[in-house]
């Protein structure tokens, strides 16, 4: 969601929050502003990317200043205008808050400082979190913070700056993420480390109900009622360089992170996998080996992209491992009621570790005694602190807005997972062998998918026109027409449909007119046969067929119009390579569409609020 970044120091603020702020647009990309404290208070703020903003500073007097801060927003509360971006200053000391999450109880506290005598011009939040400190300051912007805060329930890390303390920085969160990065007399503290990796060398991140005050010399941390507090996680370095989050040679980070995935799951399975021995070792579940032998049944958790993934891990689960698994999106099994027996183990998939739903989903199935696992991207984020144990994806920052290196490394883990319960189970460690040599062998098969992406843009180039399109699959690769359809409808913006290939019959089959682009998965597999039926059901109503398939398959170069050829693997390994001509398919129908590829309309990376 929104991004926020800080700087108190000895250097310009103005120019390092602009290069923060960009770094962090693909959380919000609405409007974007900044605030330098530079003898007086000053803000600017813009409707429109991060280079509107910056084009709107240009010889702007009053923002030389070396403490400061900046916002790129994704609306919640109030359209998007000038008004509502972020910061939010008060009106009476000169203060302004920057701020990522949700305030629940606005419209009280609202109404509250109004009859106080506050004066609001916004429709926002945020803008109570400014009125309310402004209200509570007596001389001590850090108590002021905490005293707010105390007021507020809801989710939020923001950053408080104020001209009669020029010299002092407050941030605090709970509930959405926040990182202060500690350079040489200088801090800079961002929703995460792409906008502080160039300037710091060691970070921390803040728990739920930390307030930081920040001056040039030091920092200290405390709780809201203003006793100070051990950092937990403590001081650590960062782990990621330069590289990993700049384009490079790419056009686009959705491109550049398709291309990756080869060696994403090289380091996603480094280490993980000994061959020799046919057994997969995941130090992230070492700590509760005994209790995942007496494993019952595990329930999946995820959004989006990330469920996707977790479908195919509860076909993994169920096939490889023979372990009753369901999959819940977080969003609803969070207020069902779910039963929660003996033995349960709740997995959580997130590439960010931050989705609001997932956290407050699994804080709900721990609450109900389930035993907490993650599959998580992002180190040390909100989810991965809630969970009992679990496996990092190892894939580095994904910075597209539109998952597709952190899908392949969530199935990947997922395999895993499966593999390491598989065989406390059922598989031999020959079975083990044998499958671990299938999964070194998938980033060199990913590499020859990849060969093919020119021509996965002409086949895209022929049907980008059309307006409605169908993906279809079956068995472990209806997750994967899933999320082909997700990653076409959300960068293009064309309407697609993914489902079971057999439950077009039920009804969409009636959807399908001459020409509409009908894709399906059609590896060889289990159910091969059935899909080939499937295949001539839409022929016959003259649709278009794109075939993913198996290469050296003839057969089906007679039904489909073009096919795009994976390598020949395993079923069960086989969505790890299936979905990659389908990203790059969304891919090239964004940017023959014109489109913004990572930073598609209404989206933002990580959903941090409901
Ligand atoms: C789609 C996409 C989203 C995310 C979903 C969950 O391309 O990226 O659907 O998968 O918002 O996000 P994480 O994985 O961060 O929990």
């Amino acid at each position: 969601m929104c991004g926020i970044v800080a700087y108190i120091g000895h250097k310009q603020a103005r120019p390092l929050i602009l290069e923060g702020l960009k770094r962090l647009e693909y959380r919000g990309y609405d409007s974007a502003g900044i605030a330098v404290i530079d003898g007086s208070l000053n803000i600017a703020r813009a409707v429109g990317r991060v280079s509107v903003l910056e084009e709107q500073l240009e010889g702007r007097r009053g923002f030389s200043g070396t403490i400061g801060m900046g916002h790129t927003r994704w609306a919640t509360h109030g359209g998007v205008t000038e008004v509502n971006a972020h910061p939010h200053r008060d009106d009476r000391h000169g203060l302004a808050v920057i701020h990522n999450g949700i305030i629940e109880n606005y419209a009280a506290l609202k109404t509250y400082l109004q009859d106080k005598g506050h004066t609001f011009s916004s429709q926002t939040d945020t803008e109570v979190i400014s009125m309310l400190i402004s209200e509570l300051y007596e001389g001590d912007l850090e108590a002021a913070v905490q005293a707010a805060l105390r007021e507020v329930t809801g989710a939020y890390a923001i950053a408080v700056i104020c001209e009669k303390e020029p010299d002092t920085l407050v941030v605090a969160r709970k509930g959405s993420p926040l990182i202060v990065g500690i350079g040489d007399g200088e801090y800079i503290v961002a929703s995460d480390p792409s906008a502080i990796v160039a300037h710091a060398a060691q970070a921390f991140t803040l728990d739920d109900y930390n307030v930081v005050k920040i001056t040039r010399d030091g920092f200290r941390t405390s709780n809201l009622h203003n006793a100070q507090v051990t950092l937990n996680p403590k001081i650590e370095q960062l782990e990621i360089d330069l590289a990993q989050i700049e384009l490079g040679h790419y056009r686009h980070f959705m491109q550049k992170e398709i291309y990756e995935q080869p060696q994403a799951l090289r380091n996603c399975c480094g280490g993980r996998l000994d061959r020799k021995e046919g057994r997969v070792v995941l130090g992230g579940l070492s700590s509760i080996s005994k209790e995942l032998s007496k494993l019952r049944r595990v329930v999946l958790t995820a959004q989006g992209t990330a469920l996707h993934a977790a479908m195919i891990g509860r076909y993994l689960m169920e096939d490889l491992a023979k372990i009753p698994a369901q999959t819940e999106y977080a969003s609803e099994f969070r207020y069902r009621n779910p039963v929660v027996e003996e033995g349960t183990a709740v997995v959580a998939v997130s590439q960010s570790g931050e989705t609001a739903d997932t956290l407050a989903a699994l804080h709900e199935a721990r609450e109900r005694g389930a035993m907490a696992l993650g599959v998580i991207n992002v180190v040390g984020s909100s989810i991965s602190r809630e969970t009992d144990a679990g496996v990092y994806l190892r894939v580095g920052p994904e910075i597209g807005v539109a998952s597709t290196k952190a899908f392949t490394g969530q199935v990947a883990v997922l395999t895993m997972i499966t593999m390491f319960l598989a065989r406390k189970r059922y598989m031999s460690a020959d079975q083990c062998s044998d499958l671990i040599g299938e999964m070194e062998a998938l980033p060199g098969k990913i590499e020859r998918i990849l060969e093919q992406d020119d021509r996965v843009r002409r086949v895209t180039e022929k049907y980008v026109e059309r307006e409605n399109w169908l993906f279809l699959g079956r068995g472990y690769n209806y997750p994967t027409a899933l999320e082909g359809a997700l990653k076409l409808k959300e960068i293009s913006y064309i309407h697609a449909e993914g489902m079971p290939a057999a439950e077009m019959k039920h009804g969409p089959i009636a959807l399908i007119n001459e020409g509409m682009p009908a894709v399906f998965i059609a590896n060889r597999g289990r159910q091969y046969e059935k899909v080939m039926s499937n295949i001539q059901e839409v022929r016959a109503r003259k649709g278009h067929v794109i075939a993913v398939a198996t290469e050296g398959d003839d057969r089906i170069t007679k039904y489909a119009e073009d096919v795009l050829w994976i390598p020949d693997v395993p079923e069960p390994l086989s969505p790890m390579l299936a979905v990659v001509p389908l990203q790059l398919m969304a891919y090239h129908a964004a940017v023959l569409r014109g489109h913004d590829v990572d930073k598609p309309r209404n989206l933002a990376k990580s959903v941090t609020v409901e």
